[in-house]
């Protein structure tokens, strides 16, 4: 009998990507992915803690699957294993809901794992590979493929539990990332996310070159693959973004002009105690240089670059008056889009141990500040968009309505001429805008 599994992921793109990897190790062992739960022999699920919500939901969904809870609508043989990023408080509770837990960067003895555990299980090399990166990846998507260029992070930003989940950077050799590429452009993937925590320190030699010249290196290599696709790539640390970097990500036609550049807090002083070594104004210069980079190397609407942002609110010490600094920088830097988050605790990391003095309701207070500041500056980037026309990566159908992205990554929607559009580059005149989304007129 065929083994099928199911996995559920849970947190960033790059879990999306990992669990393409075990996707791919499964196959290759004779297992069948199942849609649902219900007929899985193996379950696993792909954990994200970077924040206790992200947990809490984790948590939910592995008590309603549990191993030590009778559950009529499951096969009652089923195996359930956890892996991904996960802190060792949280490791003690949830080894009881499962039968197992594996370290993604040990995915190449999933197999030997599920020996253990009493699945037979078809000849294969997985073995072989040294590392988890070089197992090859079973892409989810025809459209958009997630390709890491490196795992880990090196950086222990005070509140991130990623170097303690994930462990230090390791950049994965450009010739396997440009092969894979190459594949995906030969199978029509139109839109290719390359990976990591902080891009910019990739290095070519998987010494610490910290300086960005080395991920430059690799964004002209992957320029210079031949074939109609787009090249989005995240997160980039600030303290590591070259004047280099920077050039070339302005004359390389392929990367698409949208740039994730987190900033954290607009406060110097929040900053210093999140261990974020630089300044508001050095990140306020970073940007100029990436506007004026595009201004002179783009063409059109390309001239405009789509920054957008990460940023933490109620970190422990930020009291009105840096949150004041945060509203001004805002102001300031007029953000295509932004992610924010309220500060969470997370046991591990250095802010553990620092009072968690901003109450959740100013958090909450805080955040909707923030937001109407976005929402603002959100809109006045949109609006340079109005009336023109612009390349639309068709994504989905909704109802009556296509929906896809542009190359600034703004959603945009436009009405169905009943012409199968799905995984198409389209032309669309803007129509309407919105601050987060656009509606248009496909030419
Ligand atoms: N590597 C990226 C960088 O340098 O900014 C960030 C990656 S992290 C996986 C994604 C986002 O989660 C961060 O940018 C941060 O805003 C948010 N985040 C991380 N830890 C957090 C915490 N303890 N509480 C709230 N938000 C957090
Ligand atoms: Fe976390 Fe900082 Fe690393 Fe980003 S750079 S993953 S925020 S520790
Ligand atoms: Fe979560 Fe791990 Fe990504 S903690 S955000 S899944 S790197």
């Amino acid at each position: 009998m065929t083994m099928k599994y199911h996995i559920i992921t849970f947190g960033c793109q790059m879990n999306v990507s990992d669990s393409e990897r075990i996707a791919k190790v499964l196959k290759n062992i004779g297992f069948l992915e199942s849609n649902s739960l219900e007929d899985a022999n193996l379950i696993i699920i792909n954990i994200c803690s970077i924040r206790q919500s992200a947990i809490d939901r984790v948590n939910g969904k592995i008590k309603s699957l549990s191993i030590s809870v009778p559950h009529p609508s499951l096969n009652k043989n089923r195996k359930i294993l956890l892996t991904g990023c996960i802190l060792k408080k949280d490791k003690i509770n949830l080894r009881k809901h499962c039968n197992g837990i594996f370290k993604i960067d040990e995915l190449i003895k999933l197999p030997s794992l599920l020996k253990r555990l009493g699945f037979k299980i078809k000849k294969n090399d997985t073995e072989k590979n040294k590392h988890y990166l070089q197992v090859a990846a079973e892409h989810q998507s025809n459209i958009t493929a997630y390709v890491p260029i490196m795992t880990g992070c090196n950086n222990f930003c005070a509140y991130c539990v990623v170097p303690y989940v994930r462990g230090p950077e390791i950049s994965r050799p450009a010739d396997d990332i440009l092969c894979e590429i190459k594949s995906l452009v030969k199978r029509g993937v139109k839109e290719v996310w390359l990976l990591g925590q902080n891009v910019n320190s990739y290095s070519l030699t998987s010494a610490n070159t910290r300086t960005g010249n080395d991920f430059a290196k690799l964004l002209k290599m992957v320029n210079d693959i031949e074939g109609n696709f787009w090249i989005r790539f995240t997160s980039s640390h600030p303290k590591d973004l070259s004047r280099e970097m920077i050039e070339v990500f302005a004359k390389s036609d392929k990367l698409t002009p949208y740039f994730n550049l987190p900033i954290q807090s607009g406060s110097d002083e929040i900053l210093k105690l999140m261990n974020r070594p630089y300044s508001v104004k050095k990140y306020k210069n970073l940007i100029k240089q990436t506007r004026d980079a595009f201004k002179k190397y783009r063409k059109g609407i390309e001239k405009e670059i789509a920054i957008s942002t990460d940023v933490i609110v109620g970190f422990p010490g930020e009291t009105k008056k840096y949150f004041k600094d945060t509203i001004k920088t805002f102001e300031n830097i007029n953000v295509a889009f932004a992610y924010i988050s309220r500060y969470s605790p997370r046991s591990e990391t250095a802010a553990f141990k620092l009072k968690d003095n901003v109450s959740h309701s100013e958090k909450k207070q805080r955040e909707k500040r923030l937001l109407e500041i976005i929402e603002k500056s959100a809109l006045k980037f949109n609006k340079k968009f109005l009336n023109k026309k612009v390349d639309v990566l068709v994504l989905k159908k909704q109802k009556d309505f296509y929906l896809g992205k542009t190359r600034h990554y703004q959603t945009i929607r436009f009405l169905n001429d009943n012409e199968n559009k799905i995984g198409e580059f389209v032309k669309v005149k803007v129509t309407k805008i919105a601050p987060y989304g656009l509606e248009g007129k496909i030419q």
